[in-house]
Order: structure tokens, then C-alpha cells, then sequence
């Protein structure tokens, strides 16, 4: 029986223009440049303007995938969102990325696991496609964090920024006798959460709670423990379900919290540095979006080739982590 996977078809991202640097960020909190740089990597961040919305910065990110995959928009027959910051309670962000698309057909969805956001939703859509309920699925990462920050709150406002990135999935066949951990495509992924620890890392607000938006609380300091423990596990898991070792691995696009986090990971894996996607220097931490942002960096500039072994791993609010396996 053939083998149906998805193919990573083309990539893309977009970051809105407004450049914040720690030092700007020093003229109204009780930070510096020093700090935020010592204990993150972060030296600046995008913030969207004023009349951009999550939807904007996502549309422009699947127009540029869609481009580099050379799928005209009428092929998506779903779209699948990750984002924490939607434009409206509801309906889902996705739907209205489906219209700037001029798409009426298919399925549009957003997915909600906040910094495992893109993880969870390239794993939703890779399963469409393998049970054949979907051929061409658009796959984006989105998020406006400027818009939930307590600016008064100096131990999380320094850390995130706004962008969007999206990926094109094509269902292809597994030809007969093809060798599945080389030929190209998405291997597997593995999604975990525990909800146990919705205290460390949430916001403090919502339609059925608050009725009102809220801003983001987090425990810094025990998320950075778990996150780099329940990293190191999911990649493990992924490695093993597909017989491969961290020796097979050729590129890292880890989600972008802190950089010290990426060397933690890293340094478990026992990967070299060179083999780390890291943008979270320019652009601290997108949530949902920095995944498929390293990713189109990558690609773009050439490290990432065709053939190579990709692993995309992130960890979020819920806690929610998980991986992806590629071969590009
Ligand atoms: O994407 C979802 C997953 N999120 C993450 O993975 C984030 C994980 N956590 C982290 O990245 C790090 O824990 C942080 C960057 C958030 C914080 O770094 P840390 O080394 O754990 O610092 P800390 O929270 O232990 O704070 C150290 C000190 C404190 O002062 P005292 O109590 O030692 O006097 C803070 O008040 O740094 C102080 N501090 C700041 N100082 C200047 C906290 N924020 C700031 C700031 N500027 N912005």
C-alpha cells in the first residue's frame, strides 16, 4: 500500500517594520541592554503598528510561502493558524487569512498552544494530508504579543515581539520501496502538554473568566527548567520513532525563547552551535510565529539544502511541546 506524507513545499515569513531595540525598551522600564541581552540574547524585537492585526502579518507570510512553493492560493484546501494573539475572540484568524486569499472552499481553523503553536498546528495539517482529507495545507504561525504585555511587568515585556511565518504542505506518495526516514517530507511529530502547570506561564484574562483580554505572567525561571527537560524528551521521542540518532540531524529550528535556552538544547543533543537556526537576537520571542521565521531565514540564505534532516521543536503555555521531523 503506497504512503501518503506531506511535503514541505515552501516557506515564507513577513515582520512588521517597527524596530525596538533594548534600548528603547530602557527609556520606559526598569531594564537595559545589558540585561536582557546577558540573560536572553534578545536585541531587539518588531513590533506591529498600530492598524496591523495578526491576520495582516499572516497573509502576507502565506502569500510568500505560497510564492516560494509555486501553489496558486485556489490549491489550499486548508489552512491551519497557531496563534495566541487572534484578532477577535472569534471567528479564527485562519478564516479571515482564507478570505484575504480569496479562498471559499476547504477548511480554515486556528490551533492554540502558544509558543507550540506552529509545532501543533504543522502536526494537525500533516494529519489531514496523511489521511487524505486534505492536499494542499497552509500552515502559519502568527502572532501580535505586543498587544498582551504588561509594560509594567520588566520580567516578561522584554521578551517577545510581533511576526508571522507559514509553510506550504503538498500530499505527495511515498514512492514503493523508498527508504521513509530519506525521502522527503515530514517524518513524524510528537505533541505533548500537561496542563498542571497553566500557573507558570498564562494570561490573565479571557472571555469566560475576565471578559477581558489580559496580559501575559509567567514564571520565568521555572518555565527555562522544564522547557530545556521537556525539549530534550520530545526530541528524543522523535529521533527513536523514526530509528535516527542526534549524529542524523542536520539542522535545529528551535522555537526562539532565549538563547540560552537554544545552547541548553543544544548542548543535550550534543549538536554543534552552526547547526542552531537562531534569529532570537533580532527577534526575541514570536511565539507561535519564530519557528516557521527561523525556518524561512534558513531556507532563504541557503544553509537549509534539499535532502537535509530538519528538527522543529518548541514549548509553551499549558505546558504545551512537541516536535517535527523533515526532511527537506
Ligand atoms: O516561549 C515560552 C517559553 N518561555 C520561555 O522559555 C522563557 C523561559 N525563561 C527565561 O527565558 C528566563 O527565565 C528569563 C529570561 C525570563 C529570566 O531570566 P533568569 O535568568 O531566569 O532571571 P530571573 O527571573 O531569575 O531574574 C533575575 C533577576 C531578578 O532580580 P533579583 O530578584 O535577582 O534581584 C529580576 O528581578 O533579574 C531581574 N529582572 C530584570 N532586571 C532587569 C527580571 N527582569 C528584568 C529586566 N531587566 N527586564
Amino acid at each position: 500500500m503506497t504512503q501518503r506524507r506531506s511535503i514541505i513545499a515552501g516557506v515564507g515569513s513577513y515582520l512588521p517594520e517597527r524596530v525596538v531595540t533594548n534600548d528603547d525598551l530602557a527609556q520606559t522600564v526598569e531594564t537595559s541592554d545589558e540585561w536582557i541581552t546577558g540573560r536572553t540574547g534578545i536585541r531587539q524585537r518588531r513590533f506591529a503598528a498600530e492598524d496591523e492585526m495578526t491576520s495582516d502579518l499572516a497573509y502576507q507570510a502565506a502569500l510568500r510561502a505560497l510564492e516560494h512553493a509555486g501553489v496558486p492560493a485556489s490549491d489550499v484546501d486548508l489552512i491551519v493558524l497557531g496563534t495566541a494573539t487572534p484578532d477577535h475572540t472569534f471567528p479564527a484568524t485562519a478564516t479571515r487569512v482564507q478570505n484575504m486569499l480569496g479562498i471559499r472552499h476547504g477548511a480554515a481553523f486556528d490551533v492554540q498552544a502558544v509558543c507550540s503553536g506552529f509545532v501543533y498546528a504543522i502536526s494537525v495539517a500533516d494529519n489531514f494530508i496523511r489521511a487524505g482529507q486534505a492536499k494542499t495545507a497552509l500552515v502559519i504561525g502568527a502572532e501580535t504579543f505586543s498587544r498582551i504585555l504588561d509594560w509594567e511587568d520588566r520580567t516578561t515585556c522584554v521578551l517577545f515581539g510581533d511576526g508571522a511565518g507559514a509553510v506550504v504542505l503538498r500530499a505527495e506518495d511515498l514512492p514503493a520501496g523508498a527508504d521513509p526516514t530519506a525521502a522527503r517530507g515530514i517524518l513524524s511529530t510528537h505533541l505533548r502538554s500537561d496542563g498542571a502547570y497553566k500557573d507558570l506561564l498564562y494570561v490573565d484574562g479571557g472571555p469566560s473568566s475576565t471578559r477581558t483580554v489580559g496580559h501575559v505572567r509567567m514564571e520565568g525561571r521555572e518555565v527555562f527548567r522544564h522547557a530545556v527537560t521537556n525539549l530534550a524528551e520530545v526530541v528524543g521521542e522523535s529521533l527513536a520513532a523514526n530509528g535516527l540518532t542526534q549524529d542524523d540531524i542536520d539542522w535545529l529550528v528551535p522555537h526562539q525563547a532565549n538563547k540560552r535556552i537554544l545552547d541548553g538544547t543544544a548542548r543535550k543533543l550534543k549538536l554543534a552551535p552552526e547547526k542552531v537556526v537562531v534569529t532570537v537576537d533580532r527577534h526575541a520571542n514570536t511565539s507561535a510565529a519564530s519557528i516557521p521565521l527561523a525556518l524561512d531565514e534558513a531556507v532563504r540564505d541557503g544553509r537549509i539544502q534539499r535532502g537535509q534532516l530538519v528538527l522543529m521543536e518548541a514549548m509553551g503555555g499549558g505546558f504545551t511541546w512537541g516536535a517535527c521531523l523533515a526532511r527537506w
